[in-house]
């Protein structure tokens, strides 16, 4: 059995390919949009990580009509700024911003405004078709605090300002692995494996 992931996120992939594993092993195949031989990707105009992701699992539907489609909106929502910078958040400091540019922008900001409140959640909202076209919601919530500085060099996006709930010390510093302990991505993905494994079996 194949699945489908819309996203071409190296960062997303690798951990994607980590969660399912225990699947993979079973002879699940992992495939992205990098295995097509064309994709236009589809603009994420929506308001919210459900619009953007539906975006997504439709586009690639449309390509791949009768395969496991699985797609996620993420991204960073702080308290203070009222959720920002929230679905921009892989374009917050422009529209061809690297990872290191956003996080410049947002600890800038925060510095700036001299924001009190750094309490910030990872949000992961995934829509997944399964072959008959039905959709399948699943969702996961990371909470935790934007750090002062960025610190450690695993992971991607906002890995290295991100200080999880309880802990004193960067996601990007904790690593992949206690990161998919907990993540807003795995929470969702591991709602997708319970869905995927009956029909494994
Ligand atoms: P998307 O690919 O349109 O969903 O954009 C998600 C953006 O949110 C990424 O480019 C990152 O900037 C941020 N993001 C989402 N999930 C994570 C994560 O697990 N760690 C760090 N940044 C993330």
């Amino acid at each position: 059995m194949d699945i489908w992931l819309a996203t071409t996120n190296r960062g997303k992939v690798l951990e994607f390919e980590m969660l399912l594993e225990p699947l993979i092993k079973k002879g699940l195949k992992v495939k992205t949009l990098g295995d097509l031989a064309t994709y236009y990707p589809p603009e994420e105009t929506g308001a919210t990580f459900l619009d953007n992701a539906r975006i997504k699992a439709r586009s690639l539907k449309a390509m791949q009509p009768r395969e496991w489609i699985v797609a996620e909106d993420s991204g960073l929502a702080v308290e203070g700024m009222n959720g920002l910078p929230g679905v921009h958040s892989a374009r917050y400091a422009g529209p061809k911003a690297s990872d290191f540019e956003n996080r410049v922008k947002l600890l800038k900001i925060m510095g700036l405004k001299q924001l009190a409140n750094r309490n910030a959640s990872f949000l992961c909202q995934m829509v997944v078709f399964d072959p008959e076209g039905q959709e399948h919601l699943f969702s996961g919530e990371l909470k935790g605090t934007i750090a002062k500085n960025e610190v450690g060099r695993n992971g991607f996006g906002y890995d290295s300002v991100f200080i999880p709930e309880g802990e004193t010390k960067t996601l990007a510093e904790l690593g992949v692995a206690y990161k998919n302990k907990v993540s807003h991505r795995s929470q969702a993905t591991n709602k997708l494996l319970e869905l995927l494994s009956t029909k494994l079996v």
